[in-house]
């Protein structure tokens, strides 16, 4: 059968079986390899991707469900040559040590400020509670979540990348709240 989509803001059209998964055909048919592929069984949402601007795990969903609809992947997430800020947040906060999870993660993290441009720290584990991280105890991936707000806010203060003490000073309160909330880890 033949579909198609927009992913990304540019229409493609494939032929593909009926039986394929979306994160299938975004990594085998468009070479999107950004998208992961993990437990294929709806629990780690590594394979997040959004679907008409909602997150969904692209491993339940069927390419052809998607035809006619947007499709957004994280290499759609930066925005003429600059990263989102939720990708920023990432790299000057250490939210990722071996990077699988972290495409999903993002964009989870991105739809939730689109929603919510302040959420706390409980607000960000509720949303990233269908995602699992085998690496950083999560905390440092809120981090990572709160930096992109208060950047998108316009009130960060310090954090450099080159200076973890002010980070740990500037983030004392914020990790502080940040694991006195249990991460989730099930599937939503
Ligand atoms: S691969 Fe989709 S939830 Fe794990
Ligand atoms: S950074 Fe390794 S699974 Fe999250």
């Amino acid at each position: 059968m033949q579909v198609t989509m927009t992913v990304n803001g540019e229409e493609v059209t494939r032929e593909i079986e009926g039986r394929l998964l979306l994160v299938h055909f975004l990594r085998d048919h468009l070479a999107l390899t950004g998208t992961h592929w993990g437990c294929d069984t709806s629990n780690c949402g590594t394979c997040v991707v959004w679907l008409d601007g909602e997150p969904v795990k692209s491993c339940t969903v069927l390419a052809a469900m998607a035809g006619g609809h947007d499709v957004t992947t994280v290499e759609g997430l930066a925005r003429g040559g600059e990263l989102d800020p939720v990708q920023r947040g990432f790299m000057e906060c250490h939210g990722l040590q071996c990077g699988f999870c972290t495409p999903g993660m993002m964009m989870t993290a991105r739809a939730l400020l689109d929603r919510n441009p302040d959420p706390s720290a409980g607000e960000i584990r509720e949303a990233i509670s269908g995602q699992i991280c085998r690496c950083t105890g999560y905390a440092t991936i809120v981090r990572s979540i709160q930096w992109a707000a208060a950047e998108e806010a316009g009130t960060r203060t310090t954090l450099a990348a080159d200076d973890d003490d002010d980070a740990d000073a500037d983030y004392g309160a914020v990790t502080a709240e940040a694991e006195s909330v249990p991460a989730g880890g099930s599937a939503s």
